[in-house]
């Protein structure tokens, strides 16, 4: 691949995240061009393709495909469809930035990858937290020794109020296949595990619950099908998950998501090391604890500024990647697969109501 290749990325799903994300990002890439933009929802994906300049608009991913032969696809549907667009772009020759959870289980996200690699394709994952500041910030910590070994951590991602699309696919299974534990569960384990350097897995313990949802509460504003709760509006996936993940060094993880709760928003990520700690925020604070001369100390990290959001970063290093750059942090197969496979592990426990032993 050479780096003065222009990349013909084509969208495949006129929904928000493409609306807001993923076409002004790679049209900011000076190496991307958008050529096409496909959605069932033809009005919908003319009216962004107009918004947006993008010059093809298509009703059926498929034609798109074979009509203009793109070279990046990103996959931004309703989860169950995430499979099988990506496949079919994949076999095309595409590579593929697939939306977030990469696949509804374990055993298809492997199905994935395989394809990819059988096609010597790149396939990662809209995973996008671990380039905001705070986890740029830890993320150096950790690559400079300050924590020692991490034994401990926790990753919490609770909303207060914060169901998306309520009513929309994203609280129905059959399009979605989960609800919090799959939508803002991967994103939480990847805040981790991106520190972490991927441990992995060995033992599994989750708990999920669907308090909130199915009484029309907690209600959020994401989802561009959102519509005020009726009786025809379904909710039948979790709005709270959480679990103990044991790893194979004998790390534990404590993990808790939630849409809704009754509880303030919280989101964070905690870190217990052999010579020091942390508390990332969510967006802006990074807190380090350890000892100095005996005494305890806490230091906040000045986080450095950063040219652009994190999905910006996520996007240019995918570019990157595809030009050649081996040491552009992508999302990795190896750590999209871990994603799926405990979001898997917390269903089954949850549902069989064991341990889970990977
Ligand atoms: N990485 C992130 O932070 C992040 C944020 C939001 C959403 N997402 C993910 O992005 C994906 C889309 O979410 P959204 O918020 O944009 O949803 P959305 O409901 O706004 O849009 C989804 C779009 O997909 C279209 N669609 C459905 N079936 C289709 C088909 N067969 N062919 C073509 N188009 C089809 C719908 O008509 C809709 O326009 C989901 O997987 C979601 O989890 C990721």
């Amino acid at each position: 691949m050479s780096s003065s290749q222009t990349w013909r990325v084509a969208v495949i799903g006129a929904g928000t995240i493409s609306q807001r994300v993923h076409i002004p990002v790679f049209q900011k890439q000076p190496e991307t061009t958008v050529v096409a933009v496909c959605d069932v929802n033809q009005a919908r994906a003319r009216a962004i393709a107009e918004e947006t300049g993008v010059a093809n608009v298509y009703g059926d991913y498929e034609k798109m495909l074979t009509e203009q032969q793109p070279n990046i696809v990103v996959v931004a549907t309703p989860n169950v469809f995430h499979k099988p667009m990506a496949t079919a772009a994949l076999e095309a020759g595409a590579h593929v930035l697939c939306e977030k959870p990469v696949a509804l289980t374990y055993a298809d996200a492997q199905a994935m990858f395989a394809t990819a690699a059988a096609h010597d394709r790149v396939l990662t994952v809209g995973t996008h937290f671990r380039f905001t500041a705070p986890m740029q910030a830890a993320k150096v910590h950790a690559v400079n020794g300050y924590f020692g070994r991490i034994y401990a951590a926790r990753t919490v991602w609770q909303r207060r109020n914060g169901i998306p699309g309520y009513g929309s696919w994203f609280t129905n299974q059959d399009l979605a296949g989960g609800g919090a534990l799959l939508d803002i569960g991967v994103h939480t384990l990847d805040r981790a595990l991106y520190i972490m350097d991927y441990p992995k897995p060995k033992r599994v313990t989750g708990v999920m619950f669907a308090e909130f949802g199915p009484r029309g509460r907690g209600l959020g504003g994401w989802g561009a099908d959102i519509f005020q709760p009726s009786a025809n509006a379904r909710f039948d996936v979790d709005d709270l998950a959480w679990a103990q993940v044991v790893f194979e060094d004998g790390v534990v993880l404590q993990f808790q998501v939630a849409w809704a709760a009754n509880y303030p928003e919280t989101f964070v990520t905690e870190l217990f090391g052999t010579e020091g700690g942390a508390r990332i925020g969510g967006w802006d604070s990074v807190d380090l604890y350890s000892m100095l001369n005996g005494m305890e100390v806490k230091t906040e990290t000045q986080l450095p500024a950063q040219k652009g959001g994190s999905y910006d970063q996520l996007i240019a290093n995918f570019v990157r990647r595809l030009n050649g750059d081996e040491k552009a942090d992508i999302v990795t197969p190896q750590q999209a697969l871990v994603h799926v496979q405990i979001v898997d592990a917390i269903t089954r426990s949850a549902v069989e109501g064991r341990e889970i032993v990977l």
